[in-house]
């Protein structure tokens, strides 16, 4: 349960959280296509909000912003839920001066559409094209903005290359640590309880880390995002 969790997992990160402000992003956003209909992605924030809870737990003030999720909001989170990635970034952007550590494992849609319609989109010919413009990267902002007293987390879901790109974000976004994970293994990635990450960080190191459920490697994320800001 949640307490043989923590004693277990108190040991690893060594310290609590307390005093921190940790800003958690989950789950995918929705891109509008028309009143009824929208862009998805299987994000199901399981990854997310595992952080968020084991964060609270450990002591943090957690706030989660979160795309729509079956799950339920943790117990003494500062909980925000949003539709789509501009909605995301709107709310991100003002909590994200208070935080000292952000940790984005949503899935922000990469574009949305061009002219959502105001009506429901009839069913008249045999194609119909939606036009699609780029979403802003939420998180590449934030590494713009980023003062010294700030740890910048980010996630990176690959189906190849995972460790070239991963690599490529943590610079281009200027995050302090990524998580890189290989979403093609069925144990990985989208909609499971358990995840296969790789954590890559500034000083070039990769550290692997075997199959483990979500809610324990979000202990282990933390503690290793503790041992970055000593
Ligand atoms: O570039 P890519 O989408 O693979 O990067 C993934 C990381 O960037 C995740 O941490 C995700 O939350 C974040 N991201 C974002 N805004 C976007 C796209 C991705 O914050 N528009």
């Amino acid at each position: 349960d949640g307490n043989t969790m923590d004693n277990t997992m108190g040991n690893i990160i060594g310290s609590t959280m307390q005093g921190l402000k940790l800003l958690v992003t989950a789950a995918g956003t929705r891109e509008p296509i028309d009143p009824v209909r929208y862009i998805g992605n299987r994000s199901s924030g399981k990854m997310g909000y595992a952080i968020a809870e084991a964060a609270a737990r450990l002591g943090a003030e957690v706030t989660l912003i979160s795309g729509p999720s079956a799950l339920q909001p943790p117990a003494g989170v500062e909980f925000f839920g949003v539709e789509s990635a501009r909605e995301m970034r709107q709310l991100v952007q003002e909590k994200f001066p208070a935080c000292d550590i952000v940790i984005k494992a949503a899935a922000v849609a990469d574009y949305r559409v061009k002219n959502v319609s105001d009506q429901k989109i009839k069913k008249n010919d045999a194609e119909l094209t939606l036009v699609l413009e780029k979403n802003p990267d939420i998180l590449k902002e934030l590494g713009e903005m980023k003062q010294p007293h700030q740890t910048l987390v980010g996630f990176a879901a690959e189906t190849q290359n995972l460790l070239q790109y991963a690599k490529g974000k943590l610079e281009k976004k200027n995050l302090d640590m990524i998580v890189a994970n290989d979403v093609s293994k069925p144990q990985a990635g989208f909609n499971v309880d358990t995840n296969l990450i790789k954590l890559l960080k500034r000083d070039g190191s990769i550290e692997e880390l075997p199959l483990m459920s979500k809610k324990e490697l979000a202990y282990i994320i933390l503690d290793r995002v503790m041992k970055l800001r000593k």
